[in-house]
């Protein structure tokens, strides 16, 4: 099968695209045709092997795990014997960090870390739902407890989570503040975020304005202007960022709770959690992804470098579709 596969650290241009064997299912494993996958801030992060923790779960001096990609949507082909939800046939997606190998035309998964793909879900929005949109679910709700009627501001608004989140906080009834850069702002007033803000002209911690709760997905400024921005009793929510900025909110995010109404979070992903919750969200129609691309597979290394520039908007997608088309093709004009 044909799969993107990097055998060092470095930037996009590492990523090549080769020949190798197909998977073979465990007992507790199924296979999976996959239709589409998506590129999320980990793989960016695993590509480089930065943050060192990436060293740690990957290889310390080159990666052990050659193919990357953990958010997939795809058909199951075969399903190992001791595997009891799932048939061959079923449309699945799911978030397989741990295990990855998204970014090929098979890869094998436990049950545990797939759902059912609704029939009216593409196969590409599928693939962009699950790490993003659970870290949305919940830093909002379960972390943040978001009520109606609050002023919300989601720090790193035009990516994966933010796009995401605004919806999903829209169902709350709360007004949204979306942050990003100005080539991303009309997105988010077309997306329904009530007001914007380009960081690069302003910044959000210092024009007297507060915020019943903040999510961040970048957690790039020092708790105290977090704060600052906080009203009285509210919550700020990261779901990620720097490293060192992160260990200084895990150390500094309870004394302030100790002294303060104020509440800081960092959320833990639980991968999968929340697909099923998702699936109802985008059945009745209240949840939509924005998809930039989709790219093919032999293009990965280009999206890789347009997101890793930062000039994606919602989630990067993979379609192996195409290679669909290109075979029905083939398959008609052999007839
Ligand atoms: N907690 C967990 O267990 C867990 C698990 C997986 C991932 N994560 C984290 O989840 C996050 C993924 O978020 P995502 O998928 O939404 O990422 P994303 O798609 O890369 O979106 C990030 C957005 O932030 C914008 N941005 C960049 N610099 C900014 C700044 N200084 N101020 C405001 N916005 C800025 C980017 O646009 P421009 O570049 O154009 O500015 C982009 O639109 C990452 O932080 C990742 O580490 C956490």
């Amino acid at each position: 099968m044909k799969a993107i596969v990097f055998t060092k650290y470095g930037t996009p241009d590492v990523l090549e695209l080769r020949e190798v064997d197909k998977p073979v299912p465990k007992d507790d494993e199924v296979l999976i045709k996959v239709h589409a996958v998506s590129i999320n801030d980990w793989d960016w992060g695993a590509l480089q092997g930065i943050p060192f923790i990436n060293r740690l779960l990957f290889g310390l001096l080159k990666p052990k795990k050659k193919i990357l990609g953990s958010d997939i949507a795809g058909r199951i082909e075969a399903v190992g014997k001791n595997v009891e939800q799932f048939q061959s046939g079923d449309e699945v997606f799911g978030d397989l960090s741990g295990e990855w190998g998204g970014f090929a035309e098979y890869v094998c998964a436990r049950e545990n870390a797939l759902a059912l793909k609704p029939a009216s879900m593409t196969f590409d929005e599928a693939a962009a739902i699950p790490q993003a949109a659970m870290l949305a679910v919940q830093g909002l709700r379960d972390k943040g407890q978001i009520q109606p009627g609050q002023k919300l501001l989601i720090n790193g608004a035009g990516g994966g989570v933010g796009t995401f989140a605004v919806q999903i906080a829209k169902l709350y009834g709360v007004e949204v503040t979306g942050v990003d850069s100005s080539g991303k702002l009309d997105m988010l007033r077309s997306m329904g975020f009530d007001q914007v803000i380009d960081y690069t002209q302003e910044d959000f911690t210092k024009n007297g304005q507060c915020y019943d709760l903040i999510l961040d997905v970048k957690t790039n400024r020092s708790i105290f202007d977090y704060t600052r921005a906080l009203s009285p009793n509210g919550s700020y929510v990261t779901v990620g960022g720097s490293m060192a900025r992160l260990f200084q909110f895990l150390f500094l995010g309870p004394l302030i709770s100790l002294i303060s109404k104020k509440k800081i979070r960092i959320v833990a992903l639980k991968p999968n959690k929340d697909l099923a919750y998702l699936n109802e969200l985008f059945e009745a129609g209240k949840v939509k992804p924005v998809i930039d691309g989709p790219y093919k597979l032999s293009e990965v290394p280009k999206a890789f470098r347009h997101f890793g520039e930062g000039r994606h908007k919602g989630k990067v997608v993979i379609t192996l579709e195409q290679n669909k088309r290109l075979e029905n093709v083939l398959s008609l004009v052999e007839i």
